[in-house]
This record gives structure tokens, sequence and C-alpha cells, in this order.
């Protein structure tokens, strides 16, 4: 089976073609970054627009580069078995911002209606988590059926969620943040810092020169049961950190201020609390895997903890391969083919949703 899955919850607009919910024939991401950069974060307006002007583009080039030998469908190239070029259509319909899904979801339901092929529905979150089921290039291999039950820990620009897990397609969150995403929170950081965007792989690359243990900042942890997350303080003790106690990010840095040593002690902080409530996760629900996907699952450092983590508490932990991590339409177009599978049937009704769905 043959999906084309449709990405445009946020800032990057993506097309995709998996095959058997495993095979990825072609997987195409426009990035937005340099539209928002100067405005040091996702601009909604700017970013639903650029949606528009560019995902036939991304389509074309999707369908293109596989089965169609460089001519899309719509420019009369070779279909599919059943007249039209895929099976189904499966696109990011929450949650997200909403003029951006609006675009993915019309262009979805208007290629589903003009092939007279299905329409499947999927939560990006929960996308998000099949990513670990794909491998970015071949070899291919069937996801993994063995691993649950799972803890699944979601950290992105958007969100920051905890799951457990009992399938590919069955998600029950048991933990949120309160305030900021971890990705949100890279961001911000960075911003504070100076440094560019997007923030993960700006604190990221100025942490390679620091030391993680120069500045004490707090690791908030909530009640100890608790498996929400809260990013805020953090935030607040790395602005007075690099500008002085109640300053304002317009404030000027503090001379002197060793920008190395702020960013890899920000990036441990932020990471011993994602290991901490992940352990925390896992003992509660009893679990002996874990899947982290997300943006902020690109993280070098989060990572390195990752396999540190794994081999100490001798548990499991997947991660989608790197160019899987971040938003894409291949894991859109995955559990699409699942979903399906599963008996998930939408229409030219379906909506999109901006709110995470429990
Ligand atoms: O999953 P994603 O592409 O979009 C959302 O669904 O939100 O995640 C984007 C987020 C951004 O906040 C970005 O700063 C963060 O992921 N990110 C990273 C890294 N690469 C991307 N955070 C930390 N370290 C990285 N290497
Ligand atoms: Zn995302």
């Amino acid at each position: 089976m043959l999906v084309l899955g449709i990405e445009t919850t946020c800032d990057e607009t993506g097309a995709a073609l998996v095959e058997d919910g495993c095979r990825i024939r072609a997987d195409c991401v426009l990035s937005q970054i340099p539209l928002h950069e100067r405005f040091g974060g996702v601009v909604p307006e700017i970013a639903s627009r650029a949606h528009v002007q560019t995902i036939t583009r991304v389509l074309e080039r999707a369908l293109g580069t596989s089965a169609f030998g460089g001519s899309s469908p719509a420019a009369g190239g070779e279909s599919g078995s059943s007249g039209s070029p895929v099976d189904l259509v499966a696109v990011a319909h929450r949650p997200g911002l909403i003029g951006s899904l609006l675009v993915g979801v019309t262009a979805a339901k208007c290629l589903a209606l003009a092939w007279d092929v299905p329409l499947v529905g999927v939560d990006h979150v929960h996308a998000h988590v099949y990513a670990a089921a794909l491998r970015a290039s071949p070899p291919f291999r069937e996801p993994p059926e063995d691993i649950f039950p799972a803890v699944s820990l979601v950290v992105s620009g958007g969100h920051t969620a905890l799951y457990l897990t009992r399938s590919w397609t069955a998600h029950s969150r048991i933990g949120t943040t309160q305030d900021d995403a971890a990705g949100e929170a890279f961001d911000k950081a960075a911003a504070i810092l100076g440094l560019g965007y997007p923030g993960g792989p700006a604190i990221s690359k100025a942490a390679e020169g620091g030391d993680p243990r120069a500045v004490p900042f707090p690791r908030t942890l909530l009640d100890p049961e608790s498996l929400d997350f809260s990013f805020s303080g953090l935030k607040t003790a790395l602005l007075y950190h690099a500008r002085g106690q109640n300053a304002g990010r317009s404030s000027p840095l503090r001379p002197g201020l060793d920008v190395a040593d702020a960013a890899a002690s920000f990036e441990e902080a932020v990471v011993d609390v994602l290991i901490e409530k992940l352990r925390r996760a896992m003992r509660r629900e009893r679990v002996e895997t874990a899947i982290v996907a997300g943006g902020v699952a690109a993280n070098r450092r989060l990572r390195e903890r990752l396999e540190e983590f794994a081999r100490a508490e001798s548990v499991r932990v997947l991660r989608p391969d790197l160019p899987l991590c971040t938003d894409n339409a291949a894991m859109t177009a995955g559990l699409g083919c699942r979903l399906w599978r599963e008996g998930v049937r939408h229409d030219l009704a379906l909506e999109a949703q901006p709110a995470t769905v429990p």
C-alpha cells in the first residue's frame, strides 16, 4: 500500500511517499526557517502563507521522485494499479497552528477527491512517536512490535508529553508541560544568549565548548511523583544569569558572561529533567522500553545521556534516525497506513484541530 503523507502543522512543509507503513520512497521537507529567523520564532501568518506558496511544489517533488519518473500525476504521469498514484492520503490534521494545518488538510482533501482514494487524518504528536518505527534510508525494516507496552516521550518545539504506549497507534498521555515545551525552552534560551534560531541546534553547538556543571541551574521536578514538566523557572534563571538579576530580555549581556558554559549548563539541566521524568514514568508503568522522539530528540547530549540511562537501567530506548526527529511527512504517511489498516476512516468532513487531544 503506497501512502502519500502531508505535513503542515507548523513551519515545515512536508510531503512523503511511504510503502506498507515502513519503506520511505520519497521524503521532502521544505523548512521555513529563513522566513522566521529574524523574528526569533514562528510567525503563524507567515507560516500559513508560506505553506500555500510551497505545498504544490513539495507535493510534486515527493511524487515526482518516486514511481513517476520525474513527472507529477497532475502533469499526466504514470498511475498506480487503481488508476491513482497512491492508495491512501494521510495528513497531520492536529495539533498545530490552525492556518498551517488548514493548508495541509485542504491539499489532502483535494487530492483524495481528485484521485478517488481514501483519506486518513493523523495526530502529529503520535506521528512523532511513529518516526521511531521508520528508518530514514535503506535498508528499511518492519517496525518492531515486541516493545509494547512502552513509555513515549515526545519533546519538540510545540509539545512535551509522556505517553503510555500500548501499540504504535495507542497512546494515553501520562504527563505534559505546565508551561513551555522543551524545544521552545531551547529556542527562548538561545534568544536570551544571543544565539541563532532555531535555538536547539544553536545551544547544542555553543555547548560543545562549555562546562555543563559551570552554572547550577535549577531542575524543576515538581511533586516527587509528578510526570509533568515545567521549564519557565530554568528559563528565568538563565535570563538572570546572562543579563543580570531582574533583567529583561532586551537588557545587555553581562560583561564576562561565558556563553558556552551557560549553554552547556542549560542543556544539561533540560536533559537531567527529561531523563528523570522518563525514569519515573518507566518505573511507575513497569515498562522496559522507551521511545524518545520530536525535534529535541536530535540533541546530541540527550542522545548520549539516553544511552547511559539505557545501560544503567537495563532498558531499551528507541529514537528516530536524526532526519526523522524534526517535522517530516514520512512519519505521517507511516502512521496513516497503520491507522487505515486498523480500520480508521475519515472523509471530506475531516477538520483541522489546533488543540492537543489527551
Ligand atoms: O519536532 P519539531 O521539528 O517541531 C515541532 O513539532 O514542534 O521540533 C522543533 C524543535 C525546535 O524547538 C528546535 O529548537 C528543537 O526542536 N531542536 C533541538 C535540536 N534540533 C531541533 N533542540 C535541541 N537540540 C537539537 N539538536
Ligand atoms: Zn512536530
